[in-house]
């Protein structure tokens, strides 16, 4: 059986939407950890948006502060695999993907059970081995679009913008991606470039965060009867 005629269909024709959001956190020991600046504003408003319009909203977010939007199932994680293991789940029944979260490409290879006392022994120098991490979107969507169904990526470039964020584009076998400058880190407001892998290319100028979600959910593939 294919995967799918496996998934079980949203009720009453909603479409199943997951969402990640936020940063993840890859810990060093019990209290220190690799992070990065994501507010997580921009996947809680697309799902805000989405389960505002009907659909079946699960959240999946890495540490944020933000309250969860009404209607909206919410899973809180903290590392990037387990994002990969609440996505895995989840993604199986859904229709559509909006693949927000900054995941951290990088985790140490060794989370240590107790602090981590380099400077102990006097060290002016010291260094922290990293391994990489699964990377979230390719491993859900095994590279490869699906028909369908419908996935987004985001991107927040510094260089080479556009050409980085097209083959990202391919690479994750997404349907779009939404390409940020860093200037929209934190901001309300912010442009933002839409590529599709069809080959389109809209430009989102200075818009909420909230302009931008409900843009994003016209791409929404049209819900079964
Ligand atoms: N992504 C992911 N898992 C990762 C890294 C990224 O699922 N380990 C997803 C992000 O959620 C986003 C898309 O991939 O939707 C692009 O993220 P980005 O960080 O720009 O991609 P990277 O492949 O990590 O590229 P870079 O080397 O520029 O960081």
């Amino acid at each position: 059986m294919t995967r799918a005629l496996r998934r079980k269909p949203a009720p009453r024709g909603r479409l199943a939407v997951l969402v990640t959001a936020g940063p993840t956190r890859e810990h060093v020991d019990p209290v220190r950890y690799l992070s990065n600046e994501s507010s997580g504003r921009m996947g809680f408003a697309i799902a805000e948006a989405a389960a505002a319009a009907g659909h079946d909203v699960t959240l999946i977010a890495g540490p944020v502060g933000l309250p969860t939007p009404r209607g909206v199932r919410r899973i809180d994680v903290t590392s990037a695999r387990e994002m990969l293991s609440a996505a895995r789940r989840v993604w199986r029944r859904s229709d559509a993907l909006f693949m927000a979260a900054a995941v951290a490409d990088w985790r140490p290879a060794r989370r240590l059970a107790g602090k981590w006392r380099a400077k102990d022994g006097g060290a002016r120098r010291t260094r922290l081995d990293l391994v990489r991490n699964p990377d979230v979107l390719e491993r859900l969507t095994g590279a490869r679009r699906h028909p369908g169904r419908r996935v987004v990526a985001f991107a927040l470039e510094t260089g080479q913008a556009e050409r980085r964020a097209r083959s990202k584009l391919a690479r994750k076998g997404a349907d779009y991606i939404l390409l940020n400058s860093p200037a929209a880190l934190g901001e309300r407001a912010s442009s933002a470039l839409l590529l599709g892998a069809d080959g389109s290319r809209r430009v989102l100028t200075r818009r909420s965060k909230r302009a931008i979600a409900r843009e994003l959910l016209r791409l929404l593939p049209k819900p079964r009867r």
